[in-house]
């Protein structure tokens, strides 16, 4: 079957960094085999792309999870906000280029932005900037220009991830407190005090990818690692660090 998708950028691109992408019948296919099928439709599934490109498996997984969203948690605009931004926060994503960082996180911000407006005029409201803010916030924290194989950013620094750990759930709301956990202790499987955050610094060089969005105090902010208090998912954007 023919197919106007663009699979290969550059010969270059290919020979330097295997940069060929996956067809979205053959990303579908993946997603259906058994046990995947079942986490993409699962809302506290949680998934890392080590090797994202510019996002196709995230994407395809975020469509499926906001189809289920809104199918079964969308019963309000803000029943359907909390979920949604729930499901977002479970997807991850490391890559090594910066165009196609920056294009993963813009395709899943579209992704989201599309289901969201959906529901907004199922329900007949107003669409909130904060819902949208607080999407490119957690997709900003989720997806991280960076060298799987190294676990490092471009300059060094560990690549840092955001467990969003849902701590009250009603139909209506959730709860969420961050704590961040870097790449190697991942892999130690590092259990860390519910909260706890690493040094503002090495937040500021992986926000980057949305740059023309104003992220508000914490990125000027470069004060040593306090806690991060329990909040409301809509909330995360605003949320405030408090001293412990
Ligand atoms: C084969 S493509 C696959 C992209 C996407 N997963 C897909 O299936 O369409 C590999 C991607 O991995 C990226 N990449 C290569 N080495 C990497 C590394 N060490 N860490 C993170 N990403 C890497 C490349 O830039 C490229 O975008």
């Amino acid at each position: 079957m023919m197919t106007s998708e663009k699979l290969i950028k550059s010969k270059e691109r290919v020979q330097k960094h295997g940069e060929v992408f996956t067809p979205s019948w053959m990303v579908q296919k993946m997603l259906d085999t058994e046990g995947v099928k079942e986490a993409c439709e699962n809302l506290i599934a949680t998934f890392l792309e080590p090797a994202a490109g510019d996002g196709n498996f995230l994407v395809a997984i975020l469509r499926r999870k906001l189809t289920m969203v809104s199918e079964q948690h969308n019963s309000s605009i803000r029943q359907y906000t909390h979920y949604s931004l729930y499901a977002l926060s479970t997807l991850y994503g490391i890559e090594l280029l910066e165009d196609n960082a920056q294009m993963c996180v813009m395709n899943l911000f579209e992704v989201y932005k599309d289901f969201y407006e959906e529901s907004v005029k199922k329900h007949n409201e107003k669409q909130s900037e904060n819902t949208l803010s607080n999407a490119k916030f957690i997709i900003s924290k989720n997806i991280v220009q960076g060298n799987f194989l190294t676990r490092k950013l471009s300059s060094g620094d560990p690549i840092v991830f955001s467990e969003w750990e849902m701590t009250k759930q009603t139909t209506t709301m959730i709860k969420v407190q961050r704590t961040e956990y870097s790449l190697d202790e991942i892999f130690a499987g590092n259990e860390k005090e519910a909260g706890t955050a690493v040094e503002l610094a090495i937040e500021f060089e992986q926000m980057d990818l949305f740059s023309d969005f104003d992220f508000g105090s914490e990125s000027e902010n470069d004060e040593p690692a306090q806690k991060y208090k329990e909040v409301y998912i809509t909330e995360v954007y605003d949320e405030v660090k408090v001293d412990e």
